[in-house]
């Protein structure tokens, strides 16, 4: 390489090719300000005005200005950011909380960071006239969600106050949601291989909430596969069958033939995001079949053959499945659906 065009000190990692996902995180931070300009803060008597309400939205402009002021940090389109202060006067201090969220393919934990700075920084400036000791700690992340590593809460856990604020509604999006499992393999159903895919796929979806009724592999053989998807959408009692493997281009993938005759509605939706979105990650993910449909109640889907494939399809899914699930099976007002 020439001197001209050596490496850089630094670099911007490159998210281009990551898949976008719904992250969210949580920080905190305190300021400890002593007796007196705690008994002004709590009593809005502060010389410059009310701290809190100045705090709250400084914390919101934090959020949205901290890839201008941390060089690396990549510009992210925010679709909320809540801040709460929380008086503490046993040791006279106020907490700060930041929660933020975005659908993108970064986190957000510099923000909620940033935010909390903000927010302590424009207390520690209106707070400064009446005590100059003031200390500024506990900065810390304590909850982020979202990308490959999915939910991280810290080690110690979180004050019950604290998580029923940073509660997600659609952190589980297949609560409660009966769910089926069926690996598409030849080698795994003859047992020269170990299925990977089917307890990956089960507990994804057990960690989305859903609950896993049954789980079971079979060949690639297209009309033992149309037996078992019939009996299942017959007996009315599950909600979603989701299939991994068989969904390529081999003489032996039958995925999408058997879910095709067995269905009455098809979601051509699902294949169309699984393949566009997965190919900015992986070319091959073209050469998927995979395709989605309903039969009676039941929301059949079928996902390519691999524990990677897997979290990175429900990944795809999981700002709409939930809804999806709920239409098939009539549960939804938005679907008008009560058959
Ligand atoms: N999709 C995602 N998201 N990630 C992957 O790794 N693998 C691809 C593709 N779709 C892949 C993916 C590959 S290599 C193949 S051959 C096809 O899925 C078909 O896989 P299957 O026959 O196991 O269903």
């Amino acid at each position: 390489m020439s001197e001209l065009f050596g490496k850089s000190a630094f670099h911007m990692a490159d998210v281009g090719g990551k898949i976008p996902s719904n992250r969210r995180a949580l920080a905190m931070g305190r300021i400890f300000v002593g007796e007196h300009a705690f008994e002004h803060i709590s009593a809005g008597t502060l010389p410059k005005g009310d701290v809190l309400k100045i705090a709250e939205m400084a914390g919101i402009t934090g959020a949205k200005k901290t890839a201008d002021i941390i060089p690396l940090c990549h510009p992210l389109p925010l679709e909320h950011v809540a801040i709460r202060l929380v008086l503490e006067p046993e040791t006279h201090s106020v907490a700060v909380y930041a929660l933020v969220a975005c659908f993108d393919k970064t986190g957000v934990e510099m923000e909620a960071l940033s935010a909390v700075n903000a927010s302590l920084l424009t207390l520690y400036d209106l707070t400064k006239p009446v005590e100059p000791a003031l200390t500024i700690s506990d900065i810390s992340l304590l909850l982020k969600e979202g990308g490959k590593k999915g939910h991280w809460i810290r080690p110690e856990g979180l004050p019950k106050e604290v998580a029923e604020f940073a509660k997600t509604p659609a952190a589980k999006p297949l609560q409660g949601v009966n769910c089926v499992v069926i690996t598409l393999s030849d080698r795994a159903f003859n047992g020269t291989y170990k299925d990977l895919s089917g307890p990956a796929l089960a507990q994804k979806l057990t960690d989305m909430g859903a609950s896993i009724t049954s789980q079971k592999v079979l060949p690639d053989d297209q009309q033992q596969l149309e037996k078992s998807l019939r009996e299942l959408c017959n007996g009315n009692q599950v909600e979603l069958i989701m299939t991994t493997g068989g969904t390529g281009l081999t003489a032996r993938d039958i995925t999408p033939e058997a879910i095709s005759a067995v269905i009455e509605k098809p979601a051509p939706g699902f294949g169309e995001v699984l393949r566009s979105a997965s190919a900015r990650t992986i070319s091959t993910a073209w050469l998927s079949r995979s395709i989605a449909g309903v039969c009676k109640q039941t929301l059949i889907v079928s996902l390519p053959g691999s524990p990677k494939a897997i979290g990175e399809c429900l990944q795809i899914m999981s700002p709409f499945i939930g809804h999806a699930v709920r239409l098939a099976s009539g549960k939804s007002h938005l679907g008008g659906g009560s058959k």
